[in-house]
């Protein structure tokens, strides 16, 4: 029997969710291209991440900052001496892998992940390996000077800090939130869109006082937890907390919770959030010289806050969605695939058919009726099989309800009405079709 993990990958490329990174020339491992129905729901996950805390909150401003960045940036924040994975081939199948990922055997013996061969890291020589993507920035390739493409949007946020804080005259607390992508040279490969090269954060990095930043870290853990289930829509039994054991935080973290999701391979990271203390803005202060403190009204000090960082994936938050989602039931003796998609996150929220194409009198009513309301939430006209055929397809693309237009339409002035969870099927006014989808995806 095929994994859970499988048929998602092929739910998602069938129906037009997520493809292979330039898959006519063979593909690019752990590069993922987001298709039509992908970049809708991506792009929904995005919209409520930043109406929930940009559009919706005082305290938190939003920015765009470049993907490509000062050598400089990485000197200060520590990736480039300490963005590395140590990595070892294999020297029979001659795969390279992370010796973190490896099976250990003893003090220098792991075994290959591939052929199950011994491998020794001393004979085998491991070696470090920055995960960052350089890129010459000159404008000749005699004289290259060379920047990189950014890891984490956090350092966009970090660089900028005084200009957002000088152009809006803010006080602390202050967030500062940007969604964009970020790029690491990840050699696990294999999980689809949970490790690619190219992946898309949300992070808002939220600076307060140093007295205020236990009470913060606590509160953005509970709050990026809630969003998940409330606004998002993921089960909660699939969403668990796991806070960071000392020995695990990264040198500048105070503290660190992990938001962890039952993927198909188990539990693993969709979101961190670090109490990171002052290390960022000390570091880039000292390197830049530049003096990134603010003034202490209260206590007429200057002060470098502390920085609490709630750091999303979009692929992540988007990978679970379909997880979530992704249901399989027995009708009449045949596997349906569904998707359970919220309204709110579902490519499209109806989608209307003519039972008969070849009857121009009801293709121009299913077009009027789409045409009606396409304007006011997302639909889909379709009329390009079957109908059963036709419900199949909305089913595994999480569209909630579907309208079909038949003979009786024409007579009776009614469609029929089709609910993707219960399947069940009501007959309601044409001139209520709006408001019943209306209705029925406020649920
Ligand atoms: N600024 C902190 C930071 O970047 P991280 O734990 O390395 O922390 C934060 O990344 C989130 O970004 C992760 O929880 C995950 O959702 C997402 N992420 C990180 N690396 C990723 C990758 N290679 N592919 C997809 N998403 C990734």
């Amino acid at each position: 029997m095929e994994d859970k993990l499988t048929k998602i990958v092929s739910l998602c490329k069938r129906r037009g969710f997520v493809f292979g990174g330039s898959e006519i020339y063979g593909g690019l491992s752990s590069v993922w291209d987001y298709g039509p129905l992908g970049a809708k729901l991506k792009k929904r996950i995005k919209d409520i991440w930043w109406s929930t805390y940009v559009e919706k909150r005082e305290d938190i401003l939003g920015l765009d900052s470049s993907i490509i960045m000062h050598e400089d940036v990485f000197k200060a924040s520590g990736h480039l001496e300490g963005f590395t994975d140590s990595l070892v081939d294999c020297p029979k199948c001659k795969k390279r892998f992370r010796i973190d990922k490896l099976e250990k055997k003893s003090d220098n013996l792991y075994i290959c992940a591939e052929c199950k061969t011994d491998i020794d890291t001393q004979k085998s020589k491991a070696r470090k390996f920055n995960l960052m993507l350089k890129t010459n920035v000159s404008a000749t390739e005699d004289d290259p000077y060379y920047g990189y493409l950014r890891p984490e949007t956090a350092q966009g946020i970090f660089v900028n800090f005084l200009n957002v804080l000088n152009s809006s005259h803010k006080k602390l607390p202050l967030g500062i939130a940007q969604i964009g992508k970020a790029f690491r040279n990840e050699v696990t490969t294999g999980s689809f869109i949970f490790r690619m090269k190219e992946f898309e954060q949300m992070e808002i990095e939220y600076f307060v006082k140093p007295a205020e930043a236990d009470k913060a870290y606590q509160y953005w853990v509970k709050e990026r937890h809630d969003f998940y289930i409330s606004k998002i829509g993921l089960k909660n039994e699939n969403i668990r907390l796991r806070e960071h054991a000392k020995d695990e935080l990264a040198h500048y973290a105070k503290a660190c919770t992990d938001i962890e999701y039952n993927f198909p391979f188990g539990f693993s990271e969709l979101e961190g959030i670090a109490n990171r203390g002052n290390f960022d803005l000390t570091e880039h202060g000292r390197v830049s010289k530049k003096d990134l403190s603010f003034f202490d009204e209260q206590t007429k000090e200057k002060v470098v806050p502390y920085v609490i960082e709630p750091s999303a994936g979009v692929d992540r938050t988007f990978f679970a969605v379909i997880c979530d989602a992704y249901q399989e039931e027995e009708v009449n003796g045949k596997t349906r695939v569904v998707l359970k998609l919220s309204s709110a996150l579902a490519p499209y929220q109806a989608a209307i058919f003519p039972l008969l194409k070849n009857r121009p009198e009801l293709v121009s009513l299913a077009k009027k009726i789409f045409y009606d309301i396409k304007d006011e939430l997302p639909a889909l006209y379709d009329d390009t099989g079957a109908i059963g055929k036709l419900y199949r397809r909305q089913d595994e693309i999480g569209t909630p309800v579907c309208i079909t237009v038949d003979v009786e339409s024409l007579s009776d002035k009614k469609v029929t009405v089709r609910d993707r969870d219960t399947m069940k099927q009501e007959r309601i006014g044409v001139d209520n079709v709006l408001n019943f989808i209306k209705e029925r995806n406020k649920k």
